[in-house]
């Protein structure tokens, strides 16, 4: 199988306490449910473009425990080329501890432990995995210069290079934007990498302006219920969303960004690409979990009720 989209990414196992509310410095609560469930941004972009019909393969790194054999066969069961996914000797795989309230809203503590090893040399090993693809997709839960390997070579390849900057905990290197071709930020990230505030449709164009002047050849802001702005050389297009009652917002974005690699490898143009992304993540946050969350084509493919 020639993989068309390629993931270098993180995996994590999830470890998903639901409760009330989120606790406050220093309080002990108590929760309602705990579920151990496969996660991790890479692994869930991974997920979503495979279920959603693209030809996906993997690139990453799993400790050597019962976490990541788990990980792997989880990918492996949706068919997702794991040939160049690494095991480490001696180091845990990555985990998320997340909670979850009863507005279906998180807060997540990642360790990255083996996500920590995908340096990117180990990556140069594996260019044959990069020059194969169409699309290659990045998030920030692995090494910076790993990351920056990633889009530089993927540029100069000519594949499409999607950089998803999240975790954001500081501003992108100047260098990266001129490798990105669809930068996807969400509001918080968008805000941090700009230095700009997002919190309208307004603001959110000035923000996705900035990032384009910075390089990023096209933004798409994803604005939760308030749907998802496009930002590209013909000016913003905004994408409302519908309504849907949220029970987990965790993976989301993972599902967007899947769904809208998958809708490019499958031919879409953009606007329907993002479309697609847009049910994908609304389904996904009508159900608990990062990758049991994520819907199959055929639950997309089925014709919305009014
Ligand atoms: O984006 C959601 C993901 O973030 C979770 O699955 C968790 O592993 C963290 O990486």
């Amino acid at each position: 199988m020639q993989a068309n989209v390629v993931v270098i990414g993180s995996l994590n196992m999830d470890l998903v306490a639901r409760a009330p509310r989120l606790p406050r410095e220093g309080e002990t609560l108590s929760g309602e449910s705990f579920a151990t469930v496969p996660g991790g941004k890479g692994a869930n972009q991974a997920v979503a473009a495979a279920r959603l019909g693209a030809r996906v393969a993997m690139v990453g790194c799993v400790g050597d425990d019962a976490y990541g054999a788990q990980l792997r066969t989880g990918l492996e069961a949706e068919g997702i080329d794991c040939s160049a996914l690494a095991e480490v000797a001696d180091c845990s795989s990555g985990v998320a501890l997340i909670v979850v309230d009863d507005n279906s809203q998180n807060a997540i503590v990642v360790i990255p432990g083996a996500n920590g090893e995908l340096s990117a040399s180990r990556v140069e090993a594996l260019d044959a995995v990069l020059q194969g693809a169409q699309i290659l997709i990045c998030q920030l839960e692995i090494p910076s210069l790993t990351v920056a390997h990633v889009l530089c070579r993927g540029h100069a390849l000519g594949k499409t290079v999607i950089l998803n900057p999240a975790p954001a905990s500081e501003a992108l290197p100047p260098a990266w934007y001129a490798w990105i071709d669809y930068l996807i930020p969400n509001e918080s990230e968008a805000a941090l990498l700009s230095g700009l505030p997002v919190d309208s449709l307004e603001s959110a164009g000035a923000a996705a302006a900035h990032l384009r002047r910075a390089g990023a050849a096209k933004v798409i802001l994803t604005l939760g219920e308030r749907g998802a702005l496009f930002v590209d050389d013909d000016g913003a297009r905004h994408f409302p969303t519908r309504a849907v009652r949220a029970v987990d917002t965790t993976a989301a974005g993972d599902t967007f960004v899947g769904a809208f690699a998958a809708g490019l490898a499958r031919g879409f143009d953009e606007a329907e690409a993002i479309r697609f992304g847009q049910r994908a993540a609304a389904l996904s946050v009508t159900r608990a979990g990062a990758q049991p969350s994520i819907p199959h084509l055929h639950e997309l493919d089925t014709p919305e009720q009014p």
